[in-house]
């Protein structure tokens, strides 16, 4: 698998990332993890692994936690893995009951909830250190320099190496990088054949209703990895199923499916390979729990698609010419 340096780090990551949020089991918060959610998770890890992935996507929220501890699990296999790969966790949303006093989900990112996430990932990680932290969505009361002493403090001692952000828009990592001591080495967005705003906002810019800022500009200037999550869009971009169904999906599908069968390659590679073809070296997360389909994933990494083939799956995506 060919390699990235995330951001301006040294860190060299796996150009495709593994997304743990379908570790765990049960989204209940009341179920607590089984053994046989612990087998899954390994079996998938040792997949990604095995492919060549050495970067795993976490978040302290995702199963209430339990996605982070069955992750765990790999250490009772492999100890000597820890140095070898790259743990990335998010903070900063606070699920509704997860605090007496959060009767409905919102987002923190003040120092403490900060503090108090990384510490809690950290446990359930079974690790000393995470090497990336993410703030997880944007928090309206964000107090920048609250963050930056959350990250200043994390950082000198040696929690947590590297910092990012998820979902984020170019104004508001402006406002962060304004007042932060760390750099910001990513940006995790929504990103796909079937959610293609980040792309085509450059395109209609001064043409339709105006969205966006210049994200994808903005982290290429600066050094910030993009990471794409829902690369699939939860398989619609394999399966064209959508609900509502819709006409750009199954364009999109039928257009991977002629292009697969031309190249004689997994439909999955087509669709993450046109990700990876993006000069901003996108690093796609994906998040399928099934071995076959992460092999299949990571066969991207062998594929090179054409300008015009790229442009024939950005038009079946956006269901329309370009402008
Ligand atoms: N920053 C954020 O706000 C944010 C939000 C969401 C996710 N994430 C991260 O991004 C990662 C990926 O997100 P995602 O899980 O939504 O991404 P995805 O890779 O687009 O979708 C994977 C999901 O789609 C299902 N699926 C069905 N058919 C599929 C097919 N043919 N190929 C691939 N998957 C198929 C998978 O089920 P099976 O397991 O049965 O294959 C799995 O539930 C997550 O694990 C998480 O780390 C971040």
């Amino acid at each position: 698998m060919k390699t990235i340096h995330l951001g301006n780090t040294p860190l060299e990551v796996s150009r495709i990332a593994y997304g743990c949020m379908g570790l765990g089991g049960s989204w209940e918060r009341a179920e607590s993890l089984n053994e046989q959610a612990k087998r899954d998770a390994v079996k998938a890890i040792r997949t990604a692994l095995d492919e060549g992935i050495n970067f795993f996507d976490h978040a302290d929220i995702y199963r209430w936690g339990k996605s982070e501890e069955a992750f765990a699990a790999i250490w009772a296999e492999a100890p000597q893995l820890r140095e070898k790969i790259v743990v990335q966790s998010k903070c900063g949303i606070v699920m509704q009951g997860a605090r007496p006093e959060s009767t409905v989900g919102q987002f923190d990112f003040s120092y403490e909830h900060i503090t108090r996430s990384v510490e809690g990932s950290l446990k359930r990680l079974q690790t000393d250190y995470l090497d990336v932290l993410l703030l997880h969505r944007p928090d309206p009361l964000v107090e920048p320099e609250e963050v930056a002493r959350a990250f200043d403090d994390l950082h000198s001692s040696g929690k947590v190496r590297y910092f990012g952000v998820s979902n984020h828009t170019a104004g508001q990592l402006r406002l962060l990088k304004k007042h932060l001591n760390q750099p910001l080495v990513a940006n995790q967005l929504e990103l796909s054949l079937l959610h293609l705003h980040l792309f085509d906002e450059g395109v209609v810019f001064n043409q339709e209703a105006m969205h966006g800022e210049g994200t994808l500009e903005y982290c290429r200037q600066h050094h910030i990895t993009i990471q794409a999550w829902a690369p699939f869009k939860k398989g619609a971009v394999i399966t064209g199923v959508t609900e509502p169904p819709s006409l750009a999906a199954r364009d999109v599908a039928c257009l991977i499916t002629e292009l697969a069968q031309a190249k004689g390659v997994n439909k999955e590679a087509i669709a993450l390979a046109w990700l990876l073809k993006h000069p901003a070296q996108i690093q796609p997360i994906i998040g399928t729990t099934k071995p076959e389909r992460i092999k299949a994933a990571c066969e991207a990494d062998q594929v090179e698609l054409t300008r015009d083939e790229w442009y024939r799956l950005f038009i079946a995506g956006r269901g329309e010419r370009m402008p």
